[in-house]
């Protein structure tokens, strides 16, 4: 059975796309593609690509993440500027011999390299935003607590049974240049394997990574669980592991795929919306925080 799902309601235009090719037969791989571009093109989304809020320099840098099922190959971009669809680099990495991953200026030159669609990622409304804040933090009038971040995954599983998980974010607004949440990394923003299923996860990558929430998720079907039971499963432990360490309710969440094309999902967060397109149709749910 053919399935894709996606992050946040942002994605369920992208989603549709690539639930519309999985049905033509098109290659899990397409339909992850088709969908982050979606995404990372549209200048409405100030997390993810063009429009993208930026750090504290005003520059807007770019993770994006990759990984095929079947192979178990990986390929990432990391804090990199100027790629209109960095998915499309980090699918174009993956399956090399090596340098899967490539950061800042490697990864720009590799992109000019292959003739992909370069630009200022920077709208007129994201430059305005970081110029009041940093204004506003000049004045000393302190900055907004955050607490989270939305970053686009995409998980698709095509009718020949291979699966893929794609990733991409602009990262946390005023982040410090160089810094790298989850998204990029592998085993935390994402994790695919064809045999069992995929996850990927959304939210503060510092706590994401702290629970190498997508490996972890992956595991746990591994061993038996259900997307859903899986995806709880991770999100609990590592909301626990805050709790005892006296940290507050944390921001991130996770969705699942398996082998069979059942999905799953789950959230530290009283609501997080993610997009499921199976038999021509999509749906938007929704999971909130659960502790049981
Ligand atoms: N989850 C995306 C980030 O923290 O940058």
């Amino acid at each position: 059975m053919t399935g894709i799902i996606g992050t946040w309601e942002m994605s369920a235009q992208g989603v549709e796309k690539g639930m519309a090719l999985l049905s033509g037969g098109a290659s899990a791989g397409d339909a992850v593609e088709t969908a982050i571009r979606d995404v990372e093109e549209n200048p409405a989304f100030s997390s993810v690509g063009y429009g993208g809020l930026p750090a504290m320099d005003g520059q807007v840098y770019l993770d994006a993440g990759w990984m095929d099922g079947n192979s178990l190959r990986c390929g990432a971009v990391v804090s990199a500027r100027g790629i209109l669809h960095p998915v499309s680099l980090a699918r174009g990495l993956c399956g090399r011999e090596t340098n899967w991953m490539l950061a800042g200026e490697g990864a720009e030159a590799e992109a000019r390299q292959r003739g992909l669609a370069m630009r200022d990622m920077r709208t007129p409304e994201a430059v305005e935003k970081w110029k009041e804040t940093l204004h506003r933090q000049c004045a000393g009038m302190g900055d907004r607590v955050y607490r989270g971040h939305d970053t686009v995954c995409v998980i698709a599983r095509d009718a020949k049974g291979r699966m893929v998980v794609g990733t991409s974010t602009s990262g946390l607004f005023m982040k410090q240049p160089g810094r790298v949440g989850d998204t990029p990394v592998v085993g935390s923003g994402f994790y695919c394997d064809a045999s069992v299923g995929a996850a990927a996860a959304t939210g503060l990558g510092e706590d994401i990574m702290r629970g190498v929430l997508s490996f972890a998720c992956v595991q746990y079907m591994r061993s038996g669980l259900s997307p859903m039971e899986a995806c709880r499963s991770v999100i609990r432990t590592l909301q626990e592991t805050k709790d005892r360490l006296g940290e507050g309710q944390g921001s991130f969440s996770v969705i699942a795929m398996d082998a069979q094309g059942c999905f799953g999902a789950a959230t530290s967060e009283t609501d997080f919306p993610y997009v499921i397109g199976q038999n021509g149709s999509i749906q938007v749910c929704h999971a909130a925080w659960d502790r049981q």
